[in-house]
């Protein structure tokens, strides 16, 4: 006998999983966390494409490890930055991609993928916004002599790093810390609060409020 509970179960379930659209240019890491995540069932959602504008980014090799449909895209290829962004943004929509994960994509995220996913995309800075903003955060943070730096997860706008905050974490500054040792540990904890702020998103515990984002317990 057939149990009519099951199909309406099977669909809700579909419908709660979160497809992430993963745009990277490097190693991958935040990446890698996201999907060990997804994958022990800790977060309701899953890599559904891994975007890169670098062939060579070991990222890509991470995603196809994991059978995750993974596609470099690079700038020199397309006429312009809308072209360029509009290519993304068709991936994004054939893998029905609900939210955009930016870790570690070292490019502007142009306004044709911002608009079609309003609040709804997310970046990871290794620095406590607003301070240290751009494309060095570790190295920037250490020379100024800061005795506590940190991780920001953010939704991402039309400016480099600076969209409404959702999680914040401190990290110390330790004498001697090299640009490395400070990277491992900013990266341990990177690995910890992008899942954790992807997961808090699947929940509908984000509320932005102009530039604050309220968490909803
Ligand atoms: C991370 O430190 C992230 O904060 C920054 O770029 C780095 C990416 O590392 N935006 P990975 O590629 O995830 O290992």
């Amino acid at each position: 006998m057939p149990n009519n509970n099951m199909p309406n179960n099977a669909v809700n379930m579909q419908r709660n999983i979160t497809r992430l659209g993963v745009l990277i240019s490097g190693s991958g890491s935040n990446l890698q966390a996201i999907i060990d995540n997804s994958e022990a069932g800790q977060l309701p959602a899953k890599v559904a494409v891994v975007i890169s504008n670098k062939e060579d980014a070991y990222g890509l090799e991470r995603a196809k490890k994991h059978g995750i449909p993974n596609i470099a895209l690079r700038r020199k290829d397309y006429p312009d930055e809308s072209s360029y962004n509009n290519a993304i943004l068709k991936i994004l929509k054939d893998h029905s991609v609900d939210l955009v994960i930016m870790a570690g994509y070292m490019r502007l995220l142009g306004k044709e993928v911002l608009d079609a996913y309003p609040n709804r995309v997310m970046n990871i800075h290794p620095a406590l916004l607003p301070s240290f903003p751009g494309a060095h955060g570790i190295k920037d943070a250490l020379a100024y002599g800061v005795k506590v730096t940190g991780v920001t997860v953010h939704f991402a706008n039309e400016v480099f790093d600076e969209g409404p905050i959702i999680l914040q974490e401190a990290v110390p500054v330790f004498e001697g810390d090299t640009e490395d040792t400070l990277a491992e540990r900013i990266h341990a904890v990177e690995h910890v609060i992008y899942p954790h702020a992807i997961k808090l998103y699947c929940e509908g515990k984000l509320e932005i409020r102009g530039r604050k984002v309220v968490i909803k317990e």
